[in-house]
């Protein structure tokens, strides 16, 4: 048994859709989140750049007694997990080989599309797992760098959304693909838009319960799961405050926090 908290980080506030299943799947944990609002977004970044700033964070949540990170972040999955795992002792839990997995056991026709930040697609992460899992697939990517900015303006569902989804959609349906992977943990606030463009024989996958039954199953094997049932005061940090963080939290968890500021450039 272990009651430490889990730290839990993304770019912004994409992350707080793994967080939503954190608190679905590990009810009794209590969550130190980590937003980098004030150096959004990661996916226009170098593999350099996103890596250093994932490794400020995992400092800065080591210094809350994390007990396991969870880099709610395609970005920093795809880039810079495994220098992660090579620097901290703490266990740290990415998004991609989830999404990969579910990629692979939901695809009937072997065609399956990812979607992400360019630095995600550029760093080629999700076909390579996929293919270690399954060389008979094909693996088509798309980068949609408008989709962080959307949502971080709060747009998850009007005509201009549509408009993006639509042109970033169009040429990639045509490719035959079955299954879509949400390759950045901002995408499944524009589920609806997607999954209304792709049409109903495309399964739309968000690999955040998947990510976090990962996480589950690490911690009952360890017996590191918190023993403590009382309510949990989950804590938010944020790099920038900005105004917008309590309506995008309404958005993804039906409930708002108020967050703290952390001079992240410290640590
Ligand atoms: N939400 C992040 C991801 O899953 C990154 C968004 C960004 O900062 O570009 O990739």
């Amino acid at each position: 048994m272990d009651n430490r908290p889990i730290g839990v980080f993304d770019s912004g506030v994409g992350g707080l859709t793994v967080v939503k299943q954190v608190m679905k799947l590990l009810p009794h944990e209590k969550i130190i989140y980590f937003g980098d609002t004030a150096r959004l977004p990661y996916g226009s970044k170098s593999k350099e750049a996103v890596t250093r700033f994932s490794k400020q964070i995992v400092r800065f949540l080591l210094t809350r007694d994390v007990k396991a990170v969870v880099a709610a972040c395609n970005t920093v999955s795809s880039n810079s997990l495994d220098e992660l795992r090579k620097d901290f002792d703490v266990p740290i839990f990415g998004v991609v080989m989830a999404g990969a997995r579910d990629a692979v056991s939901s695809t009937k026709n072997n065609r399956v599309g990812i979607i992400g930040t360019s630095a995600t697609v550029r760093s080629g992460a999700y076909e390579r797992l996929i293919l270690s899992l399954n060389p008979d697939i094909s693996v088509y990517q798309k980068a949609c760098p408008l989709f962080v900015p959307l949502v971080e303006e709060g747009f998850t569902d009007n005509e201009i959304v549509r408009l993006i989804v639509k042109e970033y959609m169009s040429g990639f349906l045509s490719t035959g693909i079955d299954s879509i992977v949400l390759g950045c943990t901002h995408y499944p606030l524009l589920k609806k838009c997607i999954g209304e463009t792709a049409g109903s024989d495309i399964l739309i996958l968000d690999p955040a319960a998947s990510a976090v039954s990962e996480v589950k199953e690490y911690l009952e094997k360890e017996g590191g799961l918190s023993g403590d049932t009382s309510f949990k005061e989950h804590v938010f940090y944020l790099s920038d405050i900005t105004e917008k963080f309590d309506m995008l939290c309404k958005m993804a968890l039906n409930k708002t926090f108020v967050p703290k500021a952390v001079d992240i450039e410290k640590y």
